[in-house]
């Protein structure tokens, strides 16, 4: 565990935290956590995992969300496409990713990231799942993507995917 995990816990959203002060510099992430987020749960559309400091545990430094959802093997580069068949291929969604401007460039952007992979591979004991898919809000959030070996759809390029083979082999 590195010495800033050491300081955080990673919950579900929950009526515990405080949503209103959230604002990681993306509008349309922090309006999702503060109107949509709660109703996602509720409806089971998503699950949204906070980041919080253990000593501030209503202070949510970062979230992350959830959701099973589909792609189509011709979206991905030729080599690996031919490889899968033509239906859609099970994927889990992280539909969103953001940390507090206060906490970024601490490494916890990383640490969200690598815990929702860790929770999609659990899941995969259970159900069939190629890859984990993120949407990307610009060419900067894809490059974040990009670092931790994400690739880009051609038709779709601020959608990526990382097959959960690539996963598991890097445990
Ligand atoms: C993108 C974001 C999640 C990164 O979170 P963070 O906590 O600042 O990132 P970390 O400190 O964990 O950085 C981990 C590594 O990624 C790198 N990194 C961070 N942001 C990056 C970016 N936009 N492009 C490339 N690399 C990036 C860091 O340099 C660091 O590299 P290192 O491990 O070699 O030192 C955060 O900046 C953010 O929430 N931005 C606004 C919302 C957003 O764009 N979300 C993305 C999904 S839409």
């Amino acid at each position: 565990m590195s010495s800033v995990e050491a300081l955080f816990l990673i919950q579900l959203l929950s009526k515990v935290q405080d949503k209103s002060s959230f604002s990681c510099g993306v509008e349309a992430l922090d309006r999702y956590l503060k109107q949509q987020a709660s109703q996602d749960i509720k409806r089971h559309l998503a699950q949204v995992f906070v980041v919080v400091p253990k000593e501030r545990p209503q202070t949510i430094a970062g979230f992350y969300t959830l959701s099973a959802t589909s792609m189509q093997a011709v979206s991905m580069p030729e080599e690996l496409a031919r490889k899968f068949p033509r239906y859609p291929l099970p994927a889990a969604l992280i539909g969103c990713l953001a940390v507090a401007e206060y906490f970024q460039s601490q490494g916890l952007g990383k640490i969200l990231l690598a815990d929702a992979l860790k929770r999609i591979v659990a899941v995969r004991q259970s159900i069939g799942m190629f890859a984990a898919i993120v949407e990307a809000k610009d060419e900067k959030a894809k490059q974040f993507y990009i670092k931790f070996g994400f690739t880009s759809f051609h038709d779709q390029p601020l959608r990526l995917f990382l097959p959960l083979e690539t996963v598991q082999r890097a445990e």
